[in-house]
């Protein structure tokens, strides 16, 4: 049997080599390749490679080299056509029943042979055309949106004239048919068409390849702010499936082998933008939502796909629809994170106002798909009747019930009943009255505020996470650090807050208390004395971890402000601390450490008490007593 060269492409590109040969090979990573023990002969040492990117494996010891096919022919023996046809399956590519030999399948190869080469000429045309006059003004937009010389080039940008058949007239020319340019997609034609003419006109083209890098098809912006139509794409043809494309795959597959991950955006101009920034490892689907096809495809990449939404309500339903598209095919490790930009910022946006830095920082407030999912399904936080509250059980079961691998299944099923437990409680002491919580009244402004806390922040889903498992997964508590075993996620919230545990009545040594509030209020002192502050001996313990705790959270994310260092250290179980150095009563001198100090006068108080600490292990103050 004959098989058709692009559905052996298509294979290859979904099954890398290694997890083909891991069947047989135990396989190790050794930079960009793997290695493991040859099948071909018993050795001791490893002398067996495999690289993905390259789609092959080479045994140094035997000499055999080869790709998925040959390796299933060589080591279980099977003939040509039945490791295709083994293979096809395993990747989900159907492979026509009748060897293509029939003329019109036939014709359907040679068509595909023709319009490769016509639709990479396209693409050196509009290229040319870039850098001609007619292309002056789109050069100039190109350029006044912040791409690089080098960046025009490897993405291969290009401008189409505004004639309305240079295109066609040039690639006939070149010896292609009308017939093979209507086909391509680049002209427009058909019965009640005439004369064909061209697709893309005065548009800032970009070109889409396939895996391998081939052009395959286009998509092309409106240099003309009044065009309806803002962005315009090829229409399937025989080598473009929008559906089953994801823009900048072929650069990016290289980018996420190497660095583990791979970032999903909305659009082209995102995905050149976060390029030219850096982060290499970035598509776009093709201004349809994300396909399964395309997240098959992201997951080849990396275990973890990262998807980046805009965080306006289109923007969360996007993310919601991934959501649903995901659950089905989530597999043990194998998942998705979303990362939320701000309100009408797309990811280009992002950098051109705040740099590599400032878009690093948001990817990685990116949130597990189960938080999502969750507070999706919280909305509104109305869940106070106990039918209601079934009523949202039932729905989050019957989600859950849609993941098809038994393993994380079942984890979700906890995780959905660990969240609504934790959810609902915090609910309870949200509507208890103030002042009744018995024996530990004392605290409970407190934790009455906590509540709140924990309440808000289920009900607010895209401002802060909720409690519960995954929760804080940005910021670890310090690791290693001595003497402070992390609590537990779920520690429960009245025993952190229970007198007991607060050491209530101990005293915080007042100016161990100040050098800390004054870290919380003015938090760029971290990043101006992170060192001496990692040095500093506290008396207690909890002043200890509330160092460490800041620390760690500055370490993780720049730019920290007071209100959010504060949730986080609250979310981190250490709300008692901070509301016991709240108590702190400042003196006039003291002054610098309020919130609304001048930074200078900041400074310089600052500076003073650091180096008292620093200098004495006496204090100079009386201690402060505790709540
Ligand atoms: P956006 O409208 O967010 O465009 O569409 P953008 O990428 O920010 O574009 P610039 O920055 O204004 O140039 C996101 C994606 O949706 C698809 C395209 O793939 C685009 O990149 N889209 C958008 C269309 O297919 N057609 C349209 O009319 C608009
Ligand atoms: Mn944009």
């Amino acid at each position: 049997m004959r098989f058709a060269p692009h559905l052996l492409d298509e294979i290859r590109a979904r099954l890398p080599v290694s997890q083909v040969v891991a069947r047989k090979v135990k396989l190790k990573r050794q930079g960009r390749e793997l290695v493991g023990l040859s099948p071909f002969k018993t050795e001791k040492t490893p002398s067996f490679t495999v690289n993905d990117q390259k789609g092959f494996y080479h045994c140094f010891a035997t000499g055999e080299h080869g790709d998925i096919f040959t390796f299933l022919m060589k080591t279980e023996g099977l003939p040509f056509p039945e490791a295709v046809e083994h293979l096809a399956g395993e990747a989900g590519v159907d492979l026509p029943k009748e060897a293509p030999r029939s003329p019109e399948a036939q014709a359907q190869i040679d068509i595909r042979e023709r319009l490769y080469p016509l639709v990479d000429e396209a693409a050196r045309y509009f290229e040319g055309c870039l850098r001609s006059g007619a292309g002056r003004e789109a050069l100039s937009y190109i350029e006044r949106r912040g791409l690089s010389d080098e960046t025009i080039q490897s993405f291969r940008l290009g401008y189409a004239p505004d004639g309305g058949n240079d295109l066609k007239q040039h690639l006939l020319k070149k010896g292609f048919t009308e017939r093979e340019i209507v086909l391509s997609g680049m002209a427009i034609g058909g019965e009640d068409i005439r004369v064909p003419y061209d697709r893309f006109r005065n548009r800032v083209m970009f070109p889409i390849m396939d895996l391998k890098g081939r052009v395959i098809a286009f998509g092309g912006r409106a240099l003309d702010p009044g065009h309806p139509a803002k962005y315009l794409n090829s229409n399937d043809t025989p080598l473009f499936h929008k559906g089953r494309i994801l823009y900048n795959a072929h650069n990016a597959r290289q980018a996420a082998f190497e660095i583990g991950t791979v970032i999903a955006v909305e659009g082209y101009m995102d995905v050149i933008a976060l390029a030219q920034a850096g982060f290499g490892e970035t598509v776009a689907p093709l201004g349809t939502a994300l396909t399964e096809d395309q997240l098959a495809l992201l997951w080849r990449m990396a275990p973890e796909p990262l998807l980046c939404f805009d965080g306006d309500t289109a923007g969360r339903k996007a993310a919601f629809r991934a959501v649903d598209t995901a659950l089905p095919h989530l597999k043990p490790g194998s998942s998705l994170r979303f990362a939320f930009l701000p309100d009408g910022l797309d990811p280009d946006d992002v950098i051109r106002e705040s740099g590599r830095e400032g878009l690093a920082a948001l990817l990685k407030k990116a949130r597990p798909l189960a938080d999502v999912l969750f507070e999706r399904e919280w909305g509104d936080g109305e869940w106070s009747t106990p039918e209601r509250r079934a009523g949202l059980e039932l729905r989050l079961r019957q989600i859950v019930a849609g993941i098809t691998d038994d393993v994380v299944r079942t984890h979700y099923e906890r995780n959905m009943r660990d969240r609504l437990f934790h959810s609902w409680r915090a609910m309870g002491r949200e509507t208890r009255p103030a002042g009744a919580n018995g024996p530990a009244s004392g605290t409970g402004g407190a934790a009455g505020a906590a509540a709140r806390g924990a309440y808000a922040s289920i009900s607010q889903p895209f401002l802060k996470r909720p409690h519960g498992i995954g929760a804080g997964g940005k910021f670890g508590r310090p690791n290693g650090k001595p003497g402070v075993p992390p609590l537990p996620a779920f520690a429960s919230e009245s025993l952190k807050r229970s007198p007991m545990a607060a050491g209530h009545g101990s005293a915080f040594p007042a100016r161990e208390a100040l050098i800390l509030q004054c870290l919380i209020n003015h938090p760029y002192l971290i990043d101006e004395h992170a060192e001496d502050v990692a040095a500093l001996k506290f008396s207690s313990r909890a002043l200890t971890e509330l160092r460490n705790c800041i620390l760690s959270a500055h370490a993780e994310e720049k730019s920290l402000d007071t209100a959010t260092l504060r949730s986080h250290l609250e979310r981190l179980g250490l709300g008692d601390t901070l509301h016991r150095i709240g108590q702190l009563v400042i003196h006039r001198s003291d002054r610098f450490a309020d919130p609304d100090a001048e930074a200078d006068t900041v400074r310089e108080g600052f500076e003073d008490i650091l180096a008292l600490q620093q200098g004495a292990a006496r204090p100079t103050r009386p201690p402060v007593s505790g709540v």
